[in-house]
């Protein structure tokens, strides 16, 4: 079985999001799946129930204590993936889903304080020296800019930043929003759509990382300057700073 934790400090980065679109990713791909929520919030279990499939089941686990015995038994039973959706800011919960993580992936709206505010999960990450990527999630739709950026930053930067920032980014679009109300995953209740497809691609690239990085066990990154590139690269429109996530919802339908 393998491990996915989503995780960063900042609320409302698409965490849970994420971690569904990725679970029926993983599912279509024929992964036995089960979604973890360690967040008392319940966006999944919330989810769950508006939801008329009963794949994938969401189990929520919110102390730190019981998830390693929990992922060992889902192992033993035959699941091949679990997905881990935690709470923003840093819980015991958190600090021990990423100790049993095969992949953490951070996401991070194209914002100053998103990325910043990835540091202390970074940091937690660094000390249980686990792999892990940024997804930039809810980037504007001028994406060519942005995926060219993250190619001049991979080639630039003196750590390989390409190898820690997912592709594709997921663009902003009203789409995600309207699937979570729906009990659904993008994949499911738009699979023609470009966020669909985003979500994929970004399936896509977590299953090559996850093979990647099987059964070596990984290099340590220092991720501090991977952030600061991030924050400070030129290639990235300073306009996606200033614009709020609302506008850019109302530009991309
Ligand atoms: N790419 C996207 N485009 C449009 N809306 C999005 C996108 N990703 C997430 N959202 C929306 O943004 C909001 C926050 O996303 P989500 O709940 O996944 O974040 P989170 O990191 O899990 O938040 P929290 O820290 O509160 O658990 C939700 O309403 C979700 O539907
Ligand atoms: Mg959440």
């Amino acid at each position: 079985m393998q491990t996915i934790v989503l995780a960063t400090q900042k609320g409302g980065s698409g965490k849970s999001t994420l971690a569904i679109g990725l679970a029926v990713a993983a599912i279509q791909a024929g992964h036995t799946v089960r979604l973890i929520e360690t967040d008392p919030q319940g966006t999944l279990s919330n989810w769950q129930r508006r939801r008329a499939r009963a794949e994938p089941i969401v189990e929520p686990i919110y102390s730190a204590g019981e998830i390693e015995q929990r992922l060992q038994s889902l192992d033993a039973s035959g699941v091949t993936m679990t997905i881990v959706d935690t709470a923003g800011g840093v819980s015991a919960a958190t600090t021990a889903a990423i100790r049993y993580a095969d992949l953490c992936l951070i996401p991070a709206r194209p914002s100053i304080a998103d990325i910043e505010a990835t540091v202390s999960t970074l940091d937690l990450i660094r000390a249980w020296k686990k792999p892990f990527a940024f997804v930039l999630n809810q980037t504007p739709i001028r994406g060519q800019r942005i995926n060219t950026a993250a190619t001049t930053l991979g080639d630039e930067a003196a750590l390989d930043l390409a190898d820690v920032l997912a592709q594709p980014f997921v663009v902003m679009r009203n789409d995600h929003q309207d699937a979570l109300n729906a009990g659904l995953a993008v994949n499911e209740y738009a699979p023609g759509s470009k966020s669909a497809d985003e979500i994929r691609g970004l399936w896509q690239w977590v299953e090559a990382k996850l093979s990647a990085f099987e059964p070596k066990s990984p290099a340590i990154v220092d991720a501090q300057p991977i952030v600061s590139e991030l924050r400070a690269s030129p290639d990235i429109d300073p306009a996606m700073f200033l614009r709020l996530p609302a506008e850019t919802a109302a530009v991309v339908s």
